[in-house]
């Protein structure tokens, strides 16, 4: 299969120029620029190098800097941003620093003719984020694009197939972003195209169905996309030799325990232990209130219900985790403060004795999972399910969990899905929230004291950043009337009209 190399100088967007490759149909991998030399790149018979962006200046003594040779081994070579200037600079060529001359933002771009930008018109727009810009071109090389600031938005070396954008081609923002992506694959790399999800499922379960031949496969399932598709995708894989244990804590959405059993145990043939949690993990949160307590409690107690149940099942060989490729690769950077401690069911218990991890999805991004899920015959609503925390509503009860409030949440929270799905709004993730606010309201002629409930719904491309949705009032309307009328006990609802930052998406 061919592949790209992503080199990763530290941007912010470089698990999205590899997301932008593979929609191309050719597979990326990124990897930190200090874990690959360029012998080891020939080796490995890349078809291009893309070097990412980066928050650095090349002359800064700890910018992280590469290896010229990679100039003359033969492979093509695209810099991004900071990827750019740092060509330039490798190949003998002049960075300045000037406030002057920094853009941030939407700027137009004029092209000259080159073989990167084959159908691009003289002018569009491009996004871009500098302060430092290409002053002197290299030896061997020709700008080709500028702005109306800076003289050097594009070079080409095209004698050795090697090429430098100060913009960034893989944001939406930048008009013909794509068609300089596929110029590069296409025309100067020479890709076909061949990653195909077909091929991925075939080679995946033949991959695992040969390492796994005998062995005793186990998987947790949460019923999210994730876990649910690695799963399908093993039980292809070993058939039988695959159990799953879902682990109902009692925290779940309305019917998603009942969902998971009918879908995998009935509709795929699946063993299935569901194991019926709730009581077990309601009297472990009796009286917590504490938002990273509760998740780790819930973090603790899954793990131990998890082992017990495998521990009921004899030896286990390999453990199957639904780890995806964001997860590799964001693993392992240094990592900003921890604002919450974020705990996935299907965590991994250190205390069960097994021979190997299986990770069939740890080269695959979120919407290739989504793709992969779809082939594999799994229902639309279960793959295209917007996210659901591994501790499920007990960080959306504020305060103390109780049965009832975890039933009051799970109607409240079915209304207001139901009624954004019937009226088609696009949003990444909505639910409801069960407040600890009690307050005074009036049904019929008598005074009631209810429960507050609170509506959120968010719109977002990576949950990093969100903006509230503009639900239409009528919309809103309809599930305020209905939760009201429909579920006792609830007095009182809110729409929560905060973006992220300065709140989170979830309340706790
Ligand atoms: P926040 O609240 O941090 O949420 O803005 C961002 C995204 O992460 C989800 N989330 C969690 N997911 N365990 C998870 O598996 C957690 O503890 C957790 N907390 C938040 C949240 O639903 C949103 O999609």
């Amino acid at each position: 299969m061919e592949k790209i190399l992503v080199l990763d100088f530290g941007g912010q967007y470089n698990l999205l120029i590899a997301r932008r490759v593979r929609e191309l149909g050719v597979f990326a991998e990124i990897k930190p620029y200090n874990k690959i030399s360029p012998a080891e790149i020939k080796a490995e018979n890349y078809k291009g190098v893309i070097f990412t962006g980066g928050p650095n200046s090349v002359y800064e003594e700890q910018s992280p800097h590469y290896s010229p040779e990679i100039l003359n081994i033969g492979i093509p070579l695209l810099g991004i941003c900071y990827g750019h200037q740092l060509i330039a600079y490798m190949a003998g060529g002049e960075i300045i620093s000037a406030e002057s001359i920094s853009e941030y933002g939407k700027t137009d771009v004029k092209v000259s003719s080159c073989r990167l930008f084959e159908n691009v018109p003289e002018i569009s727009v491009c996004w871009m984020s500098h302060t430092d810009f290409v002053s002197r071109l290299p030896d061997g090389f020709e700008a080709t694009a500028f702005t109306e600031n800076c003289p050097c938005a594009a070079m080409s070396d095209e004698k050795r197939n090697i090429y430098g954008v100060q913009f960034h081609p893989e944001v939406t923002h930048t008009e013909y972003g794509k068609t300089v992506l596929y110029n590069f694959l296409f025309g100067i790399c020479g890709c076909k195209g061949d990653w195909k999800m077909d091929d991925f499922i075939e080679k995946t379960v033949a991959e695992y169905r040969e390492k796994l031949k005998g062995k005793r496969v186990l998987c947790a399932l949460s019923g999210g996309v994730d876990s649910s598709v690695a799963a399908v995708l093993m039980h292809r894989a070993v058939g039988d030799d695959l159990v799953c244990v879902f682990v109902d804590h009692g925290l779940l959405r309305k019917n998603e325990g009942d969902d998971v059993e009918r879908i995998f145990r009935g509709k795929f043939n699946m063993k299935l232990i569901r194991v019926n949690a709730e009581s077990r993990f309601l009297a472990k949160l009796e009286g917590v209130t504490e938002p990273e307590k509760k998740r780790r409690i819930i973090g603790e107690e899954f793990i131990r219900v998890f082992e017990e149940e495998s521990r009921s099942l004899g030896k286990v060989d390999y453990l199957v985790q639904g780890t995806i490729y964001p997860d590799v690769v964001e693993s392992g950077r240094g990592d900003a403060s921890t604002i919450k401690s974020h705990h996935n069911v299907g965590g991994l218990p250190s205390v069960i004795d097994f021979e190997g991890i299986a990770e069939p999805l740890r080269e695959l991004f979120k919407d290739e999972v989504r793709a992969v899920g779809l082939k594999l015959g799994i229902p639309e609503y279960l793959v295209m399910r917007q996210p659901f925390p591994g501790p499920g509503l007990a960080v959306r009860i504020i305060g103390e969990i109780t049965k009832d409030k975890a039933d009051t949440l799970r109607e409240a929270d079915a209304i207001f899905r139901e009624e954004l799905e019937k009226a088609k709004v696009v949003s990444s993730q909505y639910f409801a929230v069960l407040t600890d606010t009690r307050s005074v309201g009036v049904m019929g002629d008598a005074r009631t004291y209810g429960h507050t409930v609170a509506l959120r719904a968010v719109t977002t491309d990576d949950f990093m950043t969100a903006d509230w949705t503009r639900v239409p009032f009528d919309v809103l309307e309809a599930a305020s009337r209905r939760i009201t009328n429909e579920v006792k006990s609830i007095n009182r609802v809110v729409y929560d009209i905060t973006s992220k930052p300065p709140a989170t998406v979830e309340w706790e």
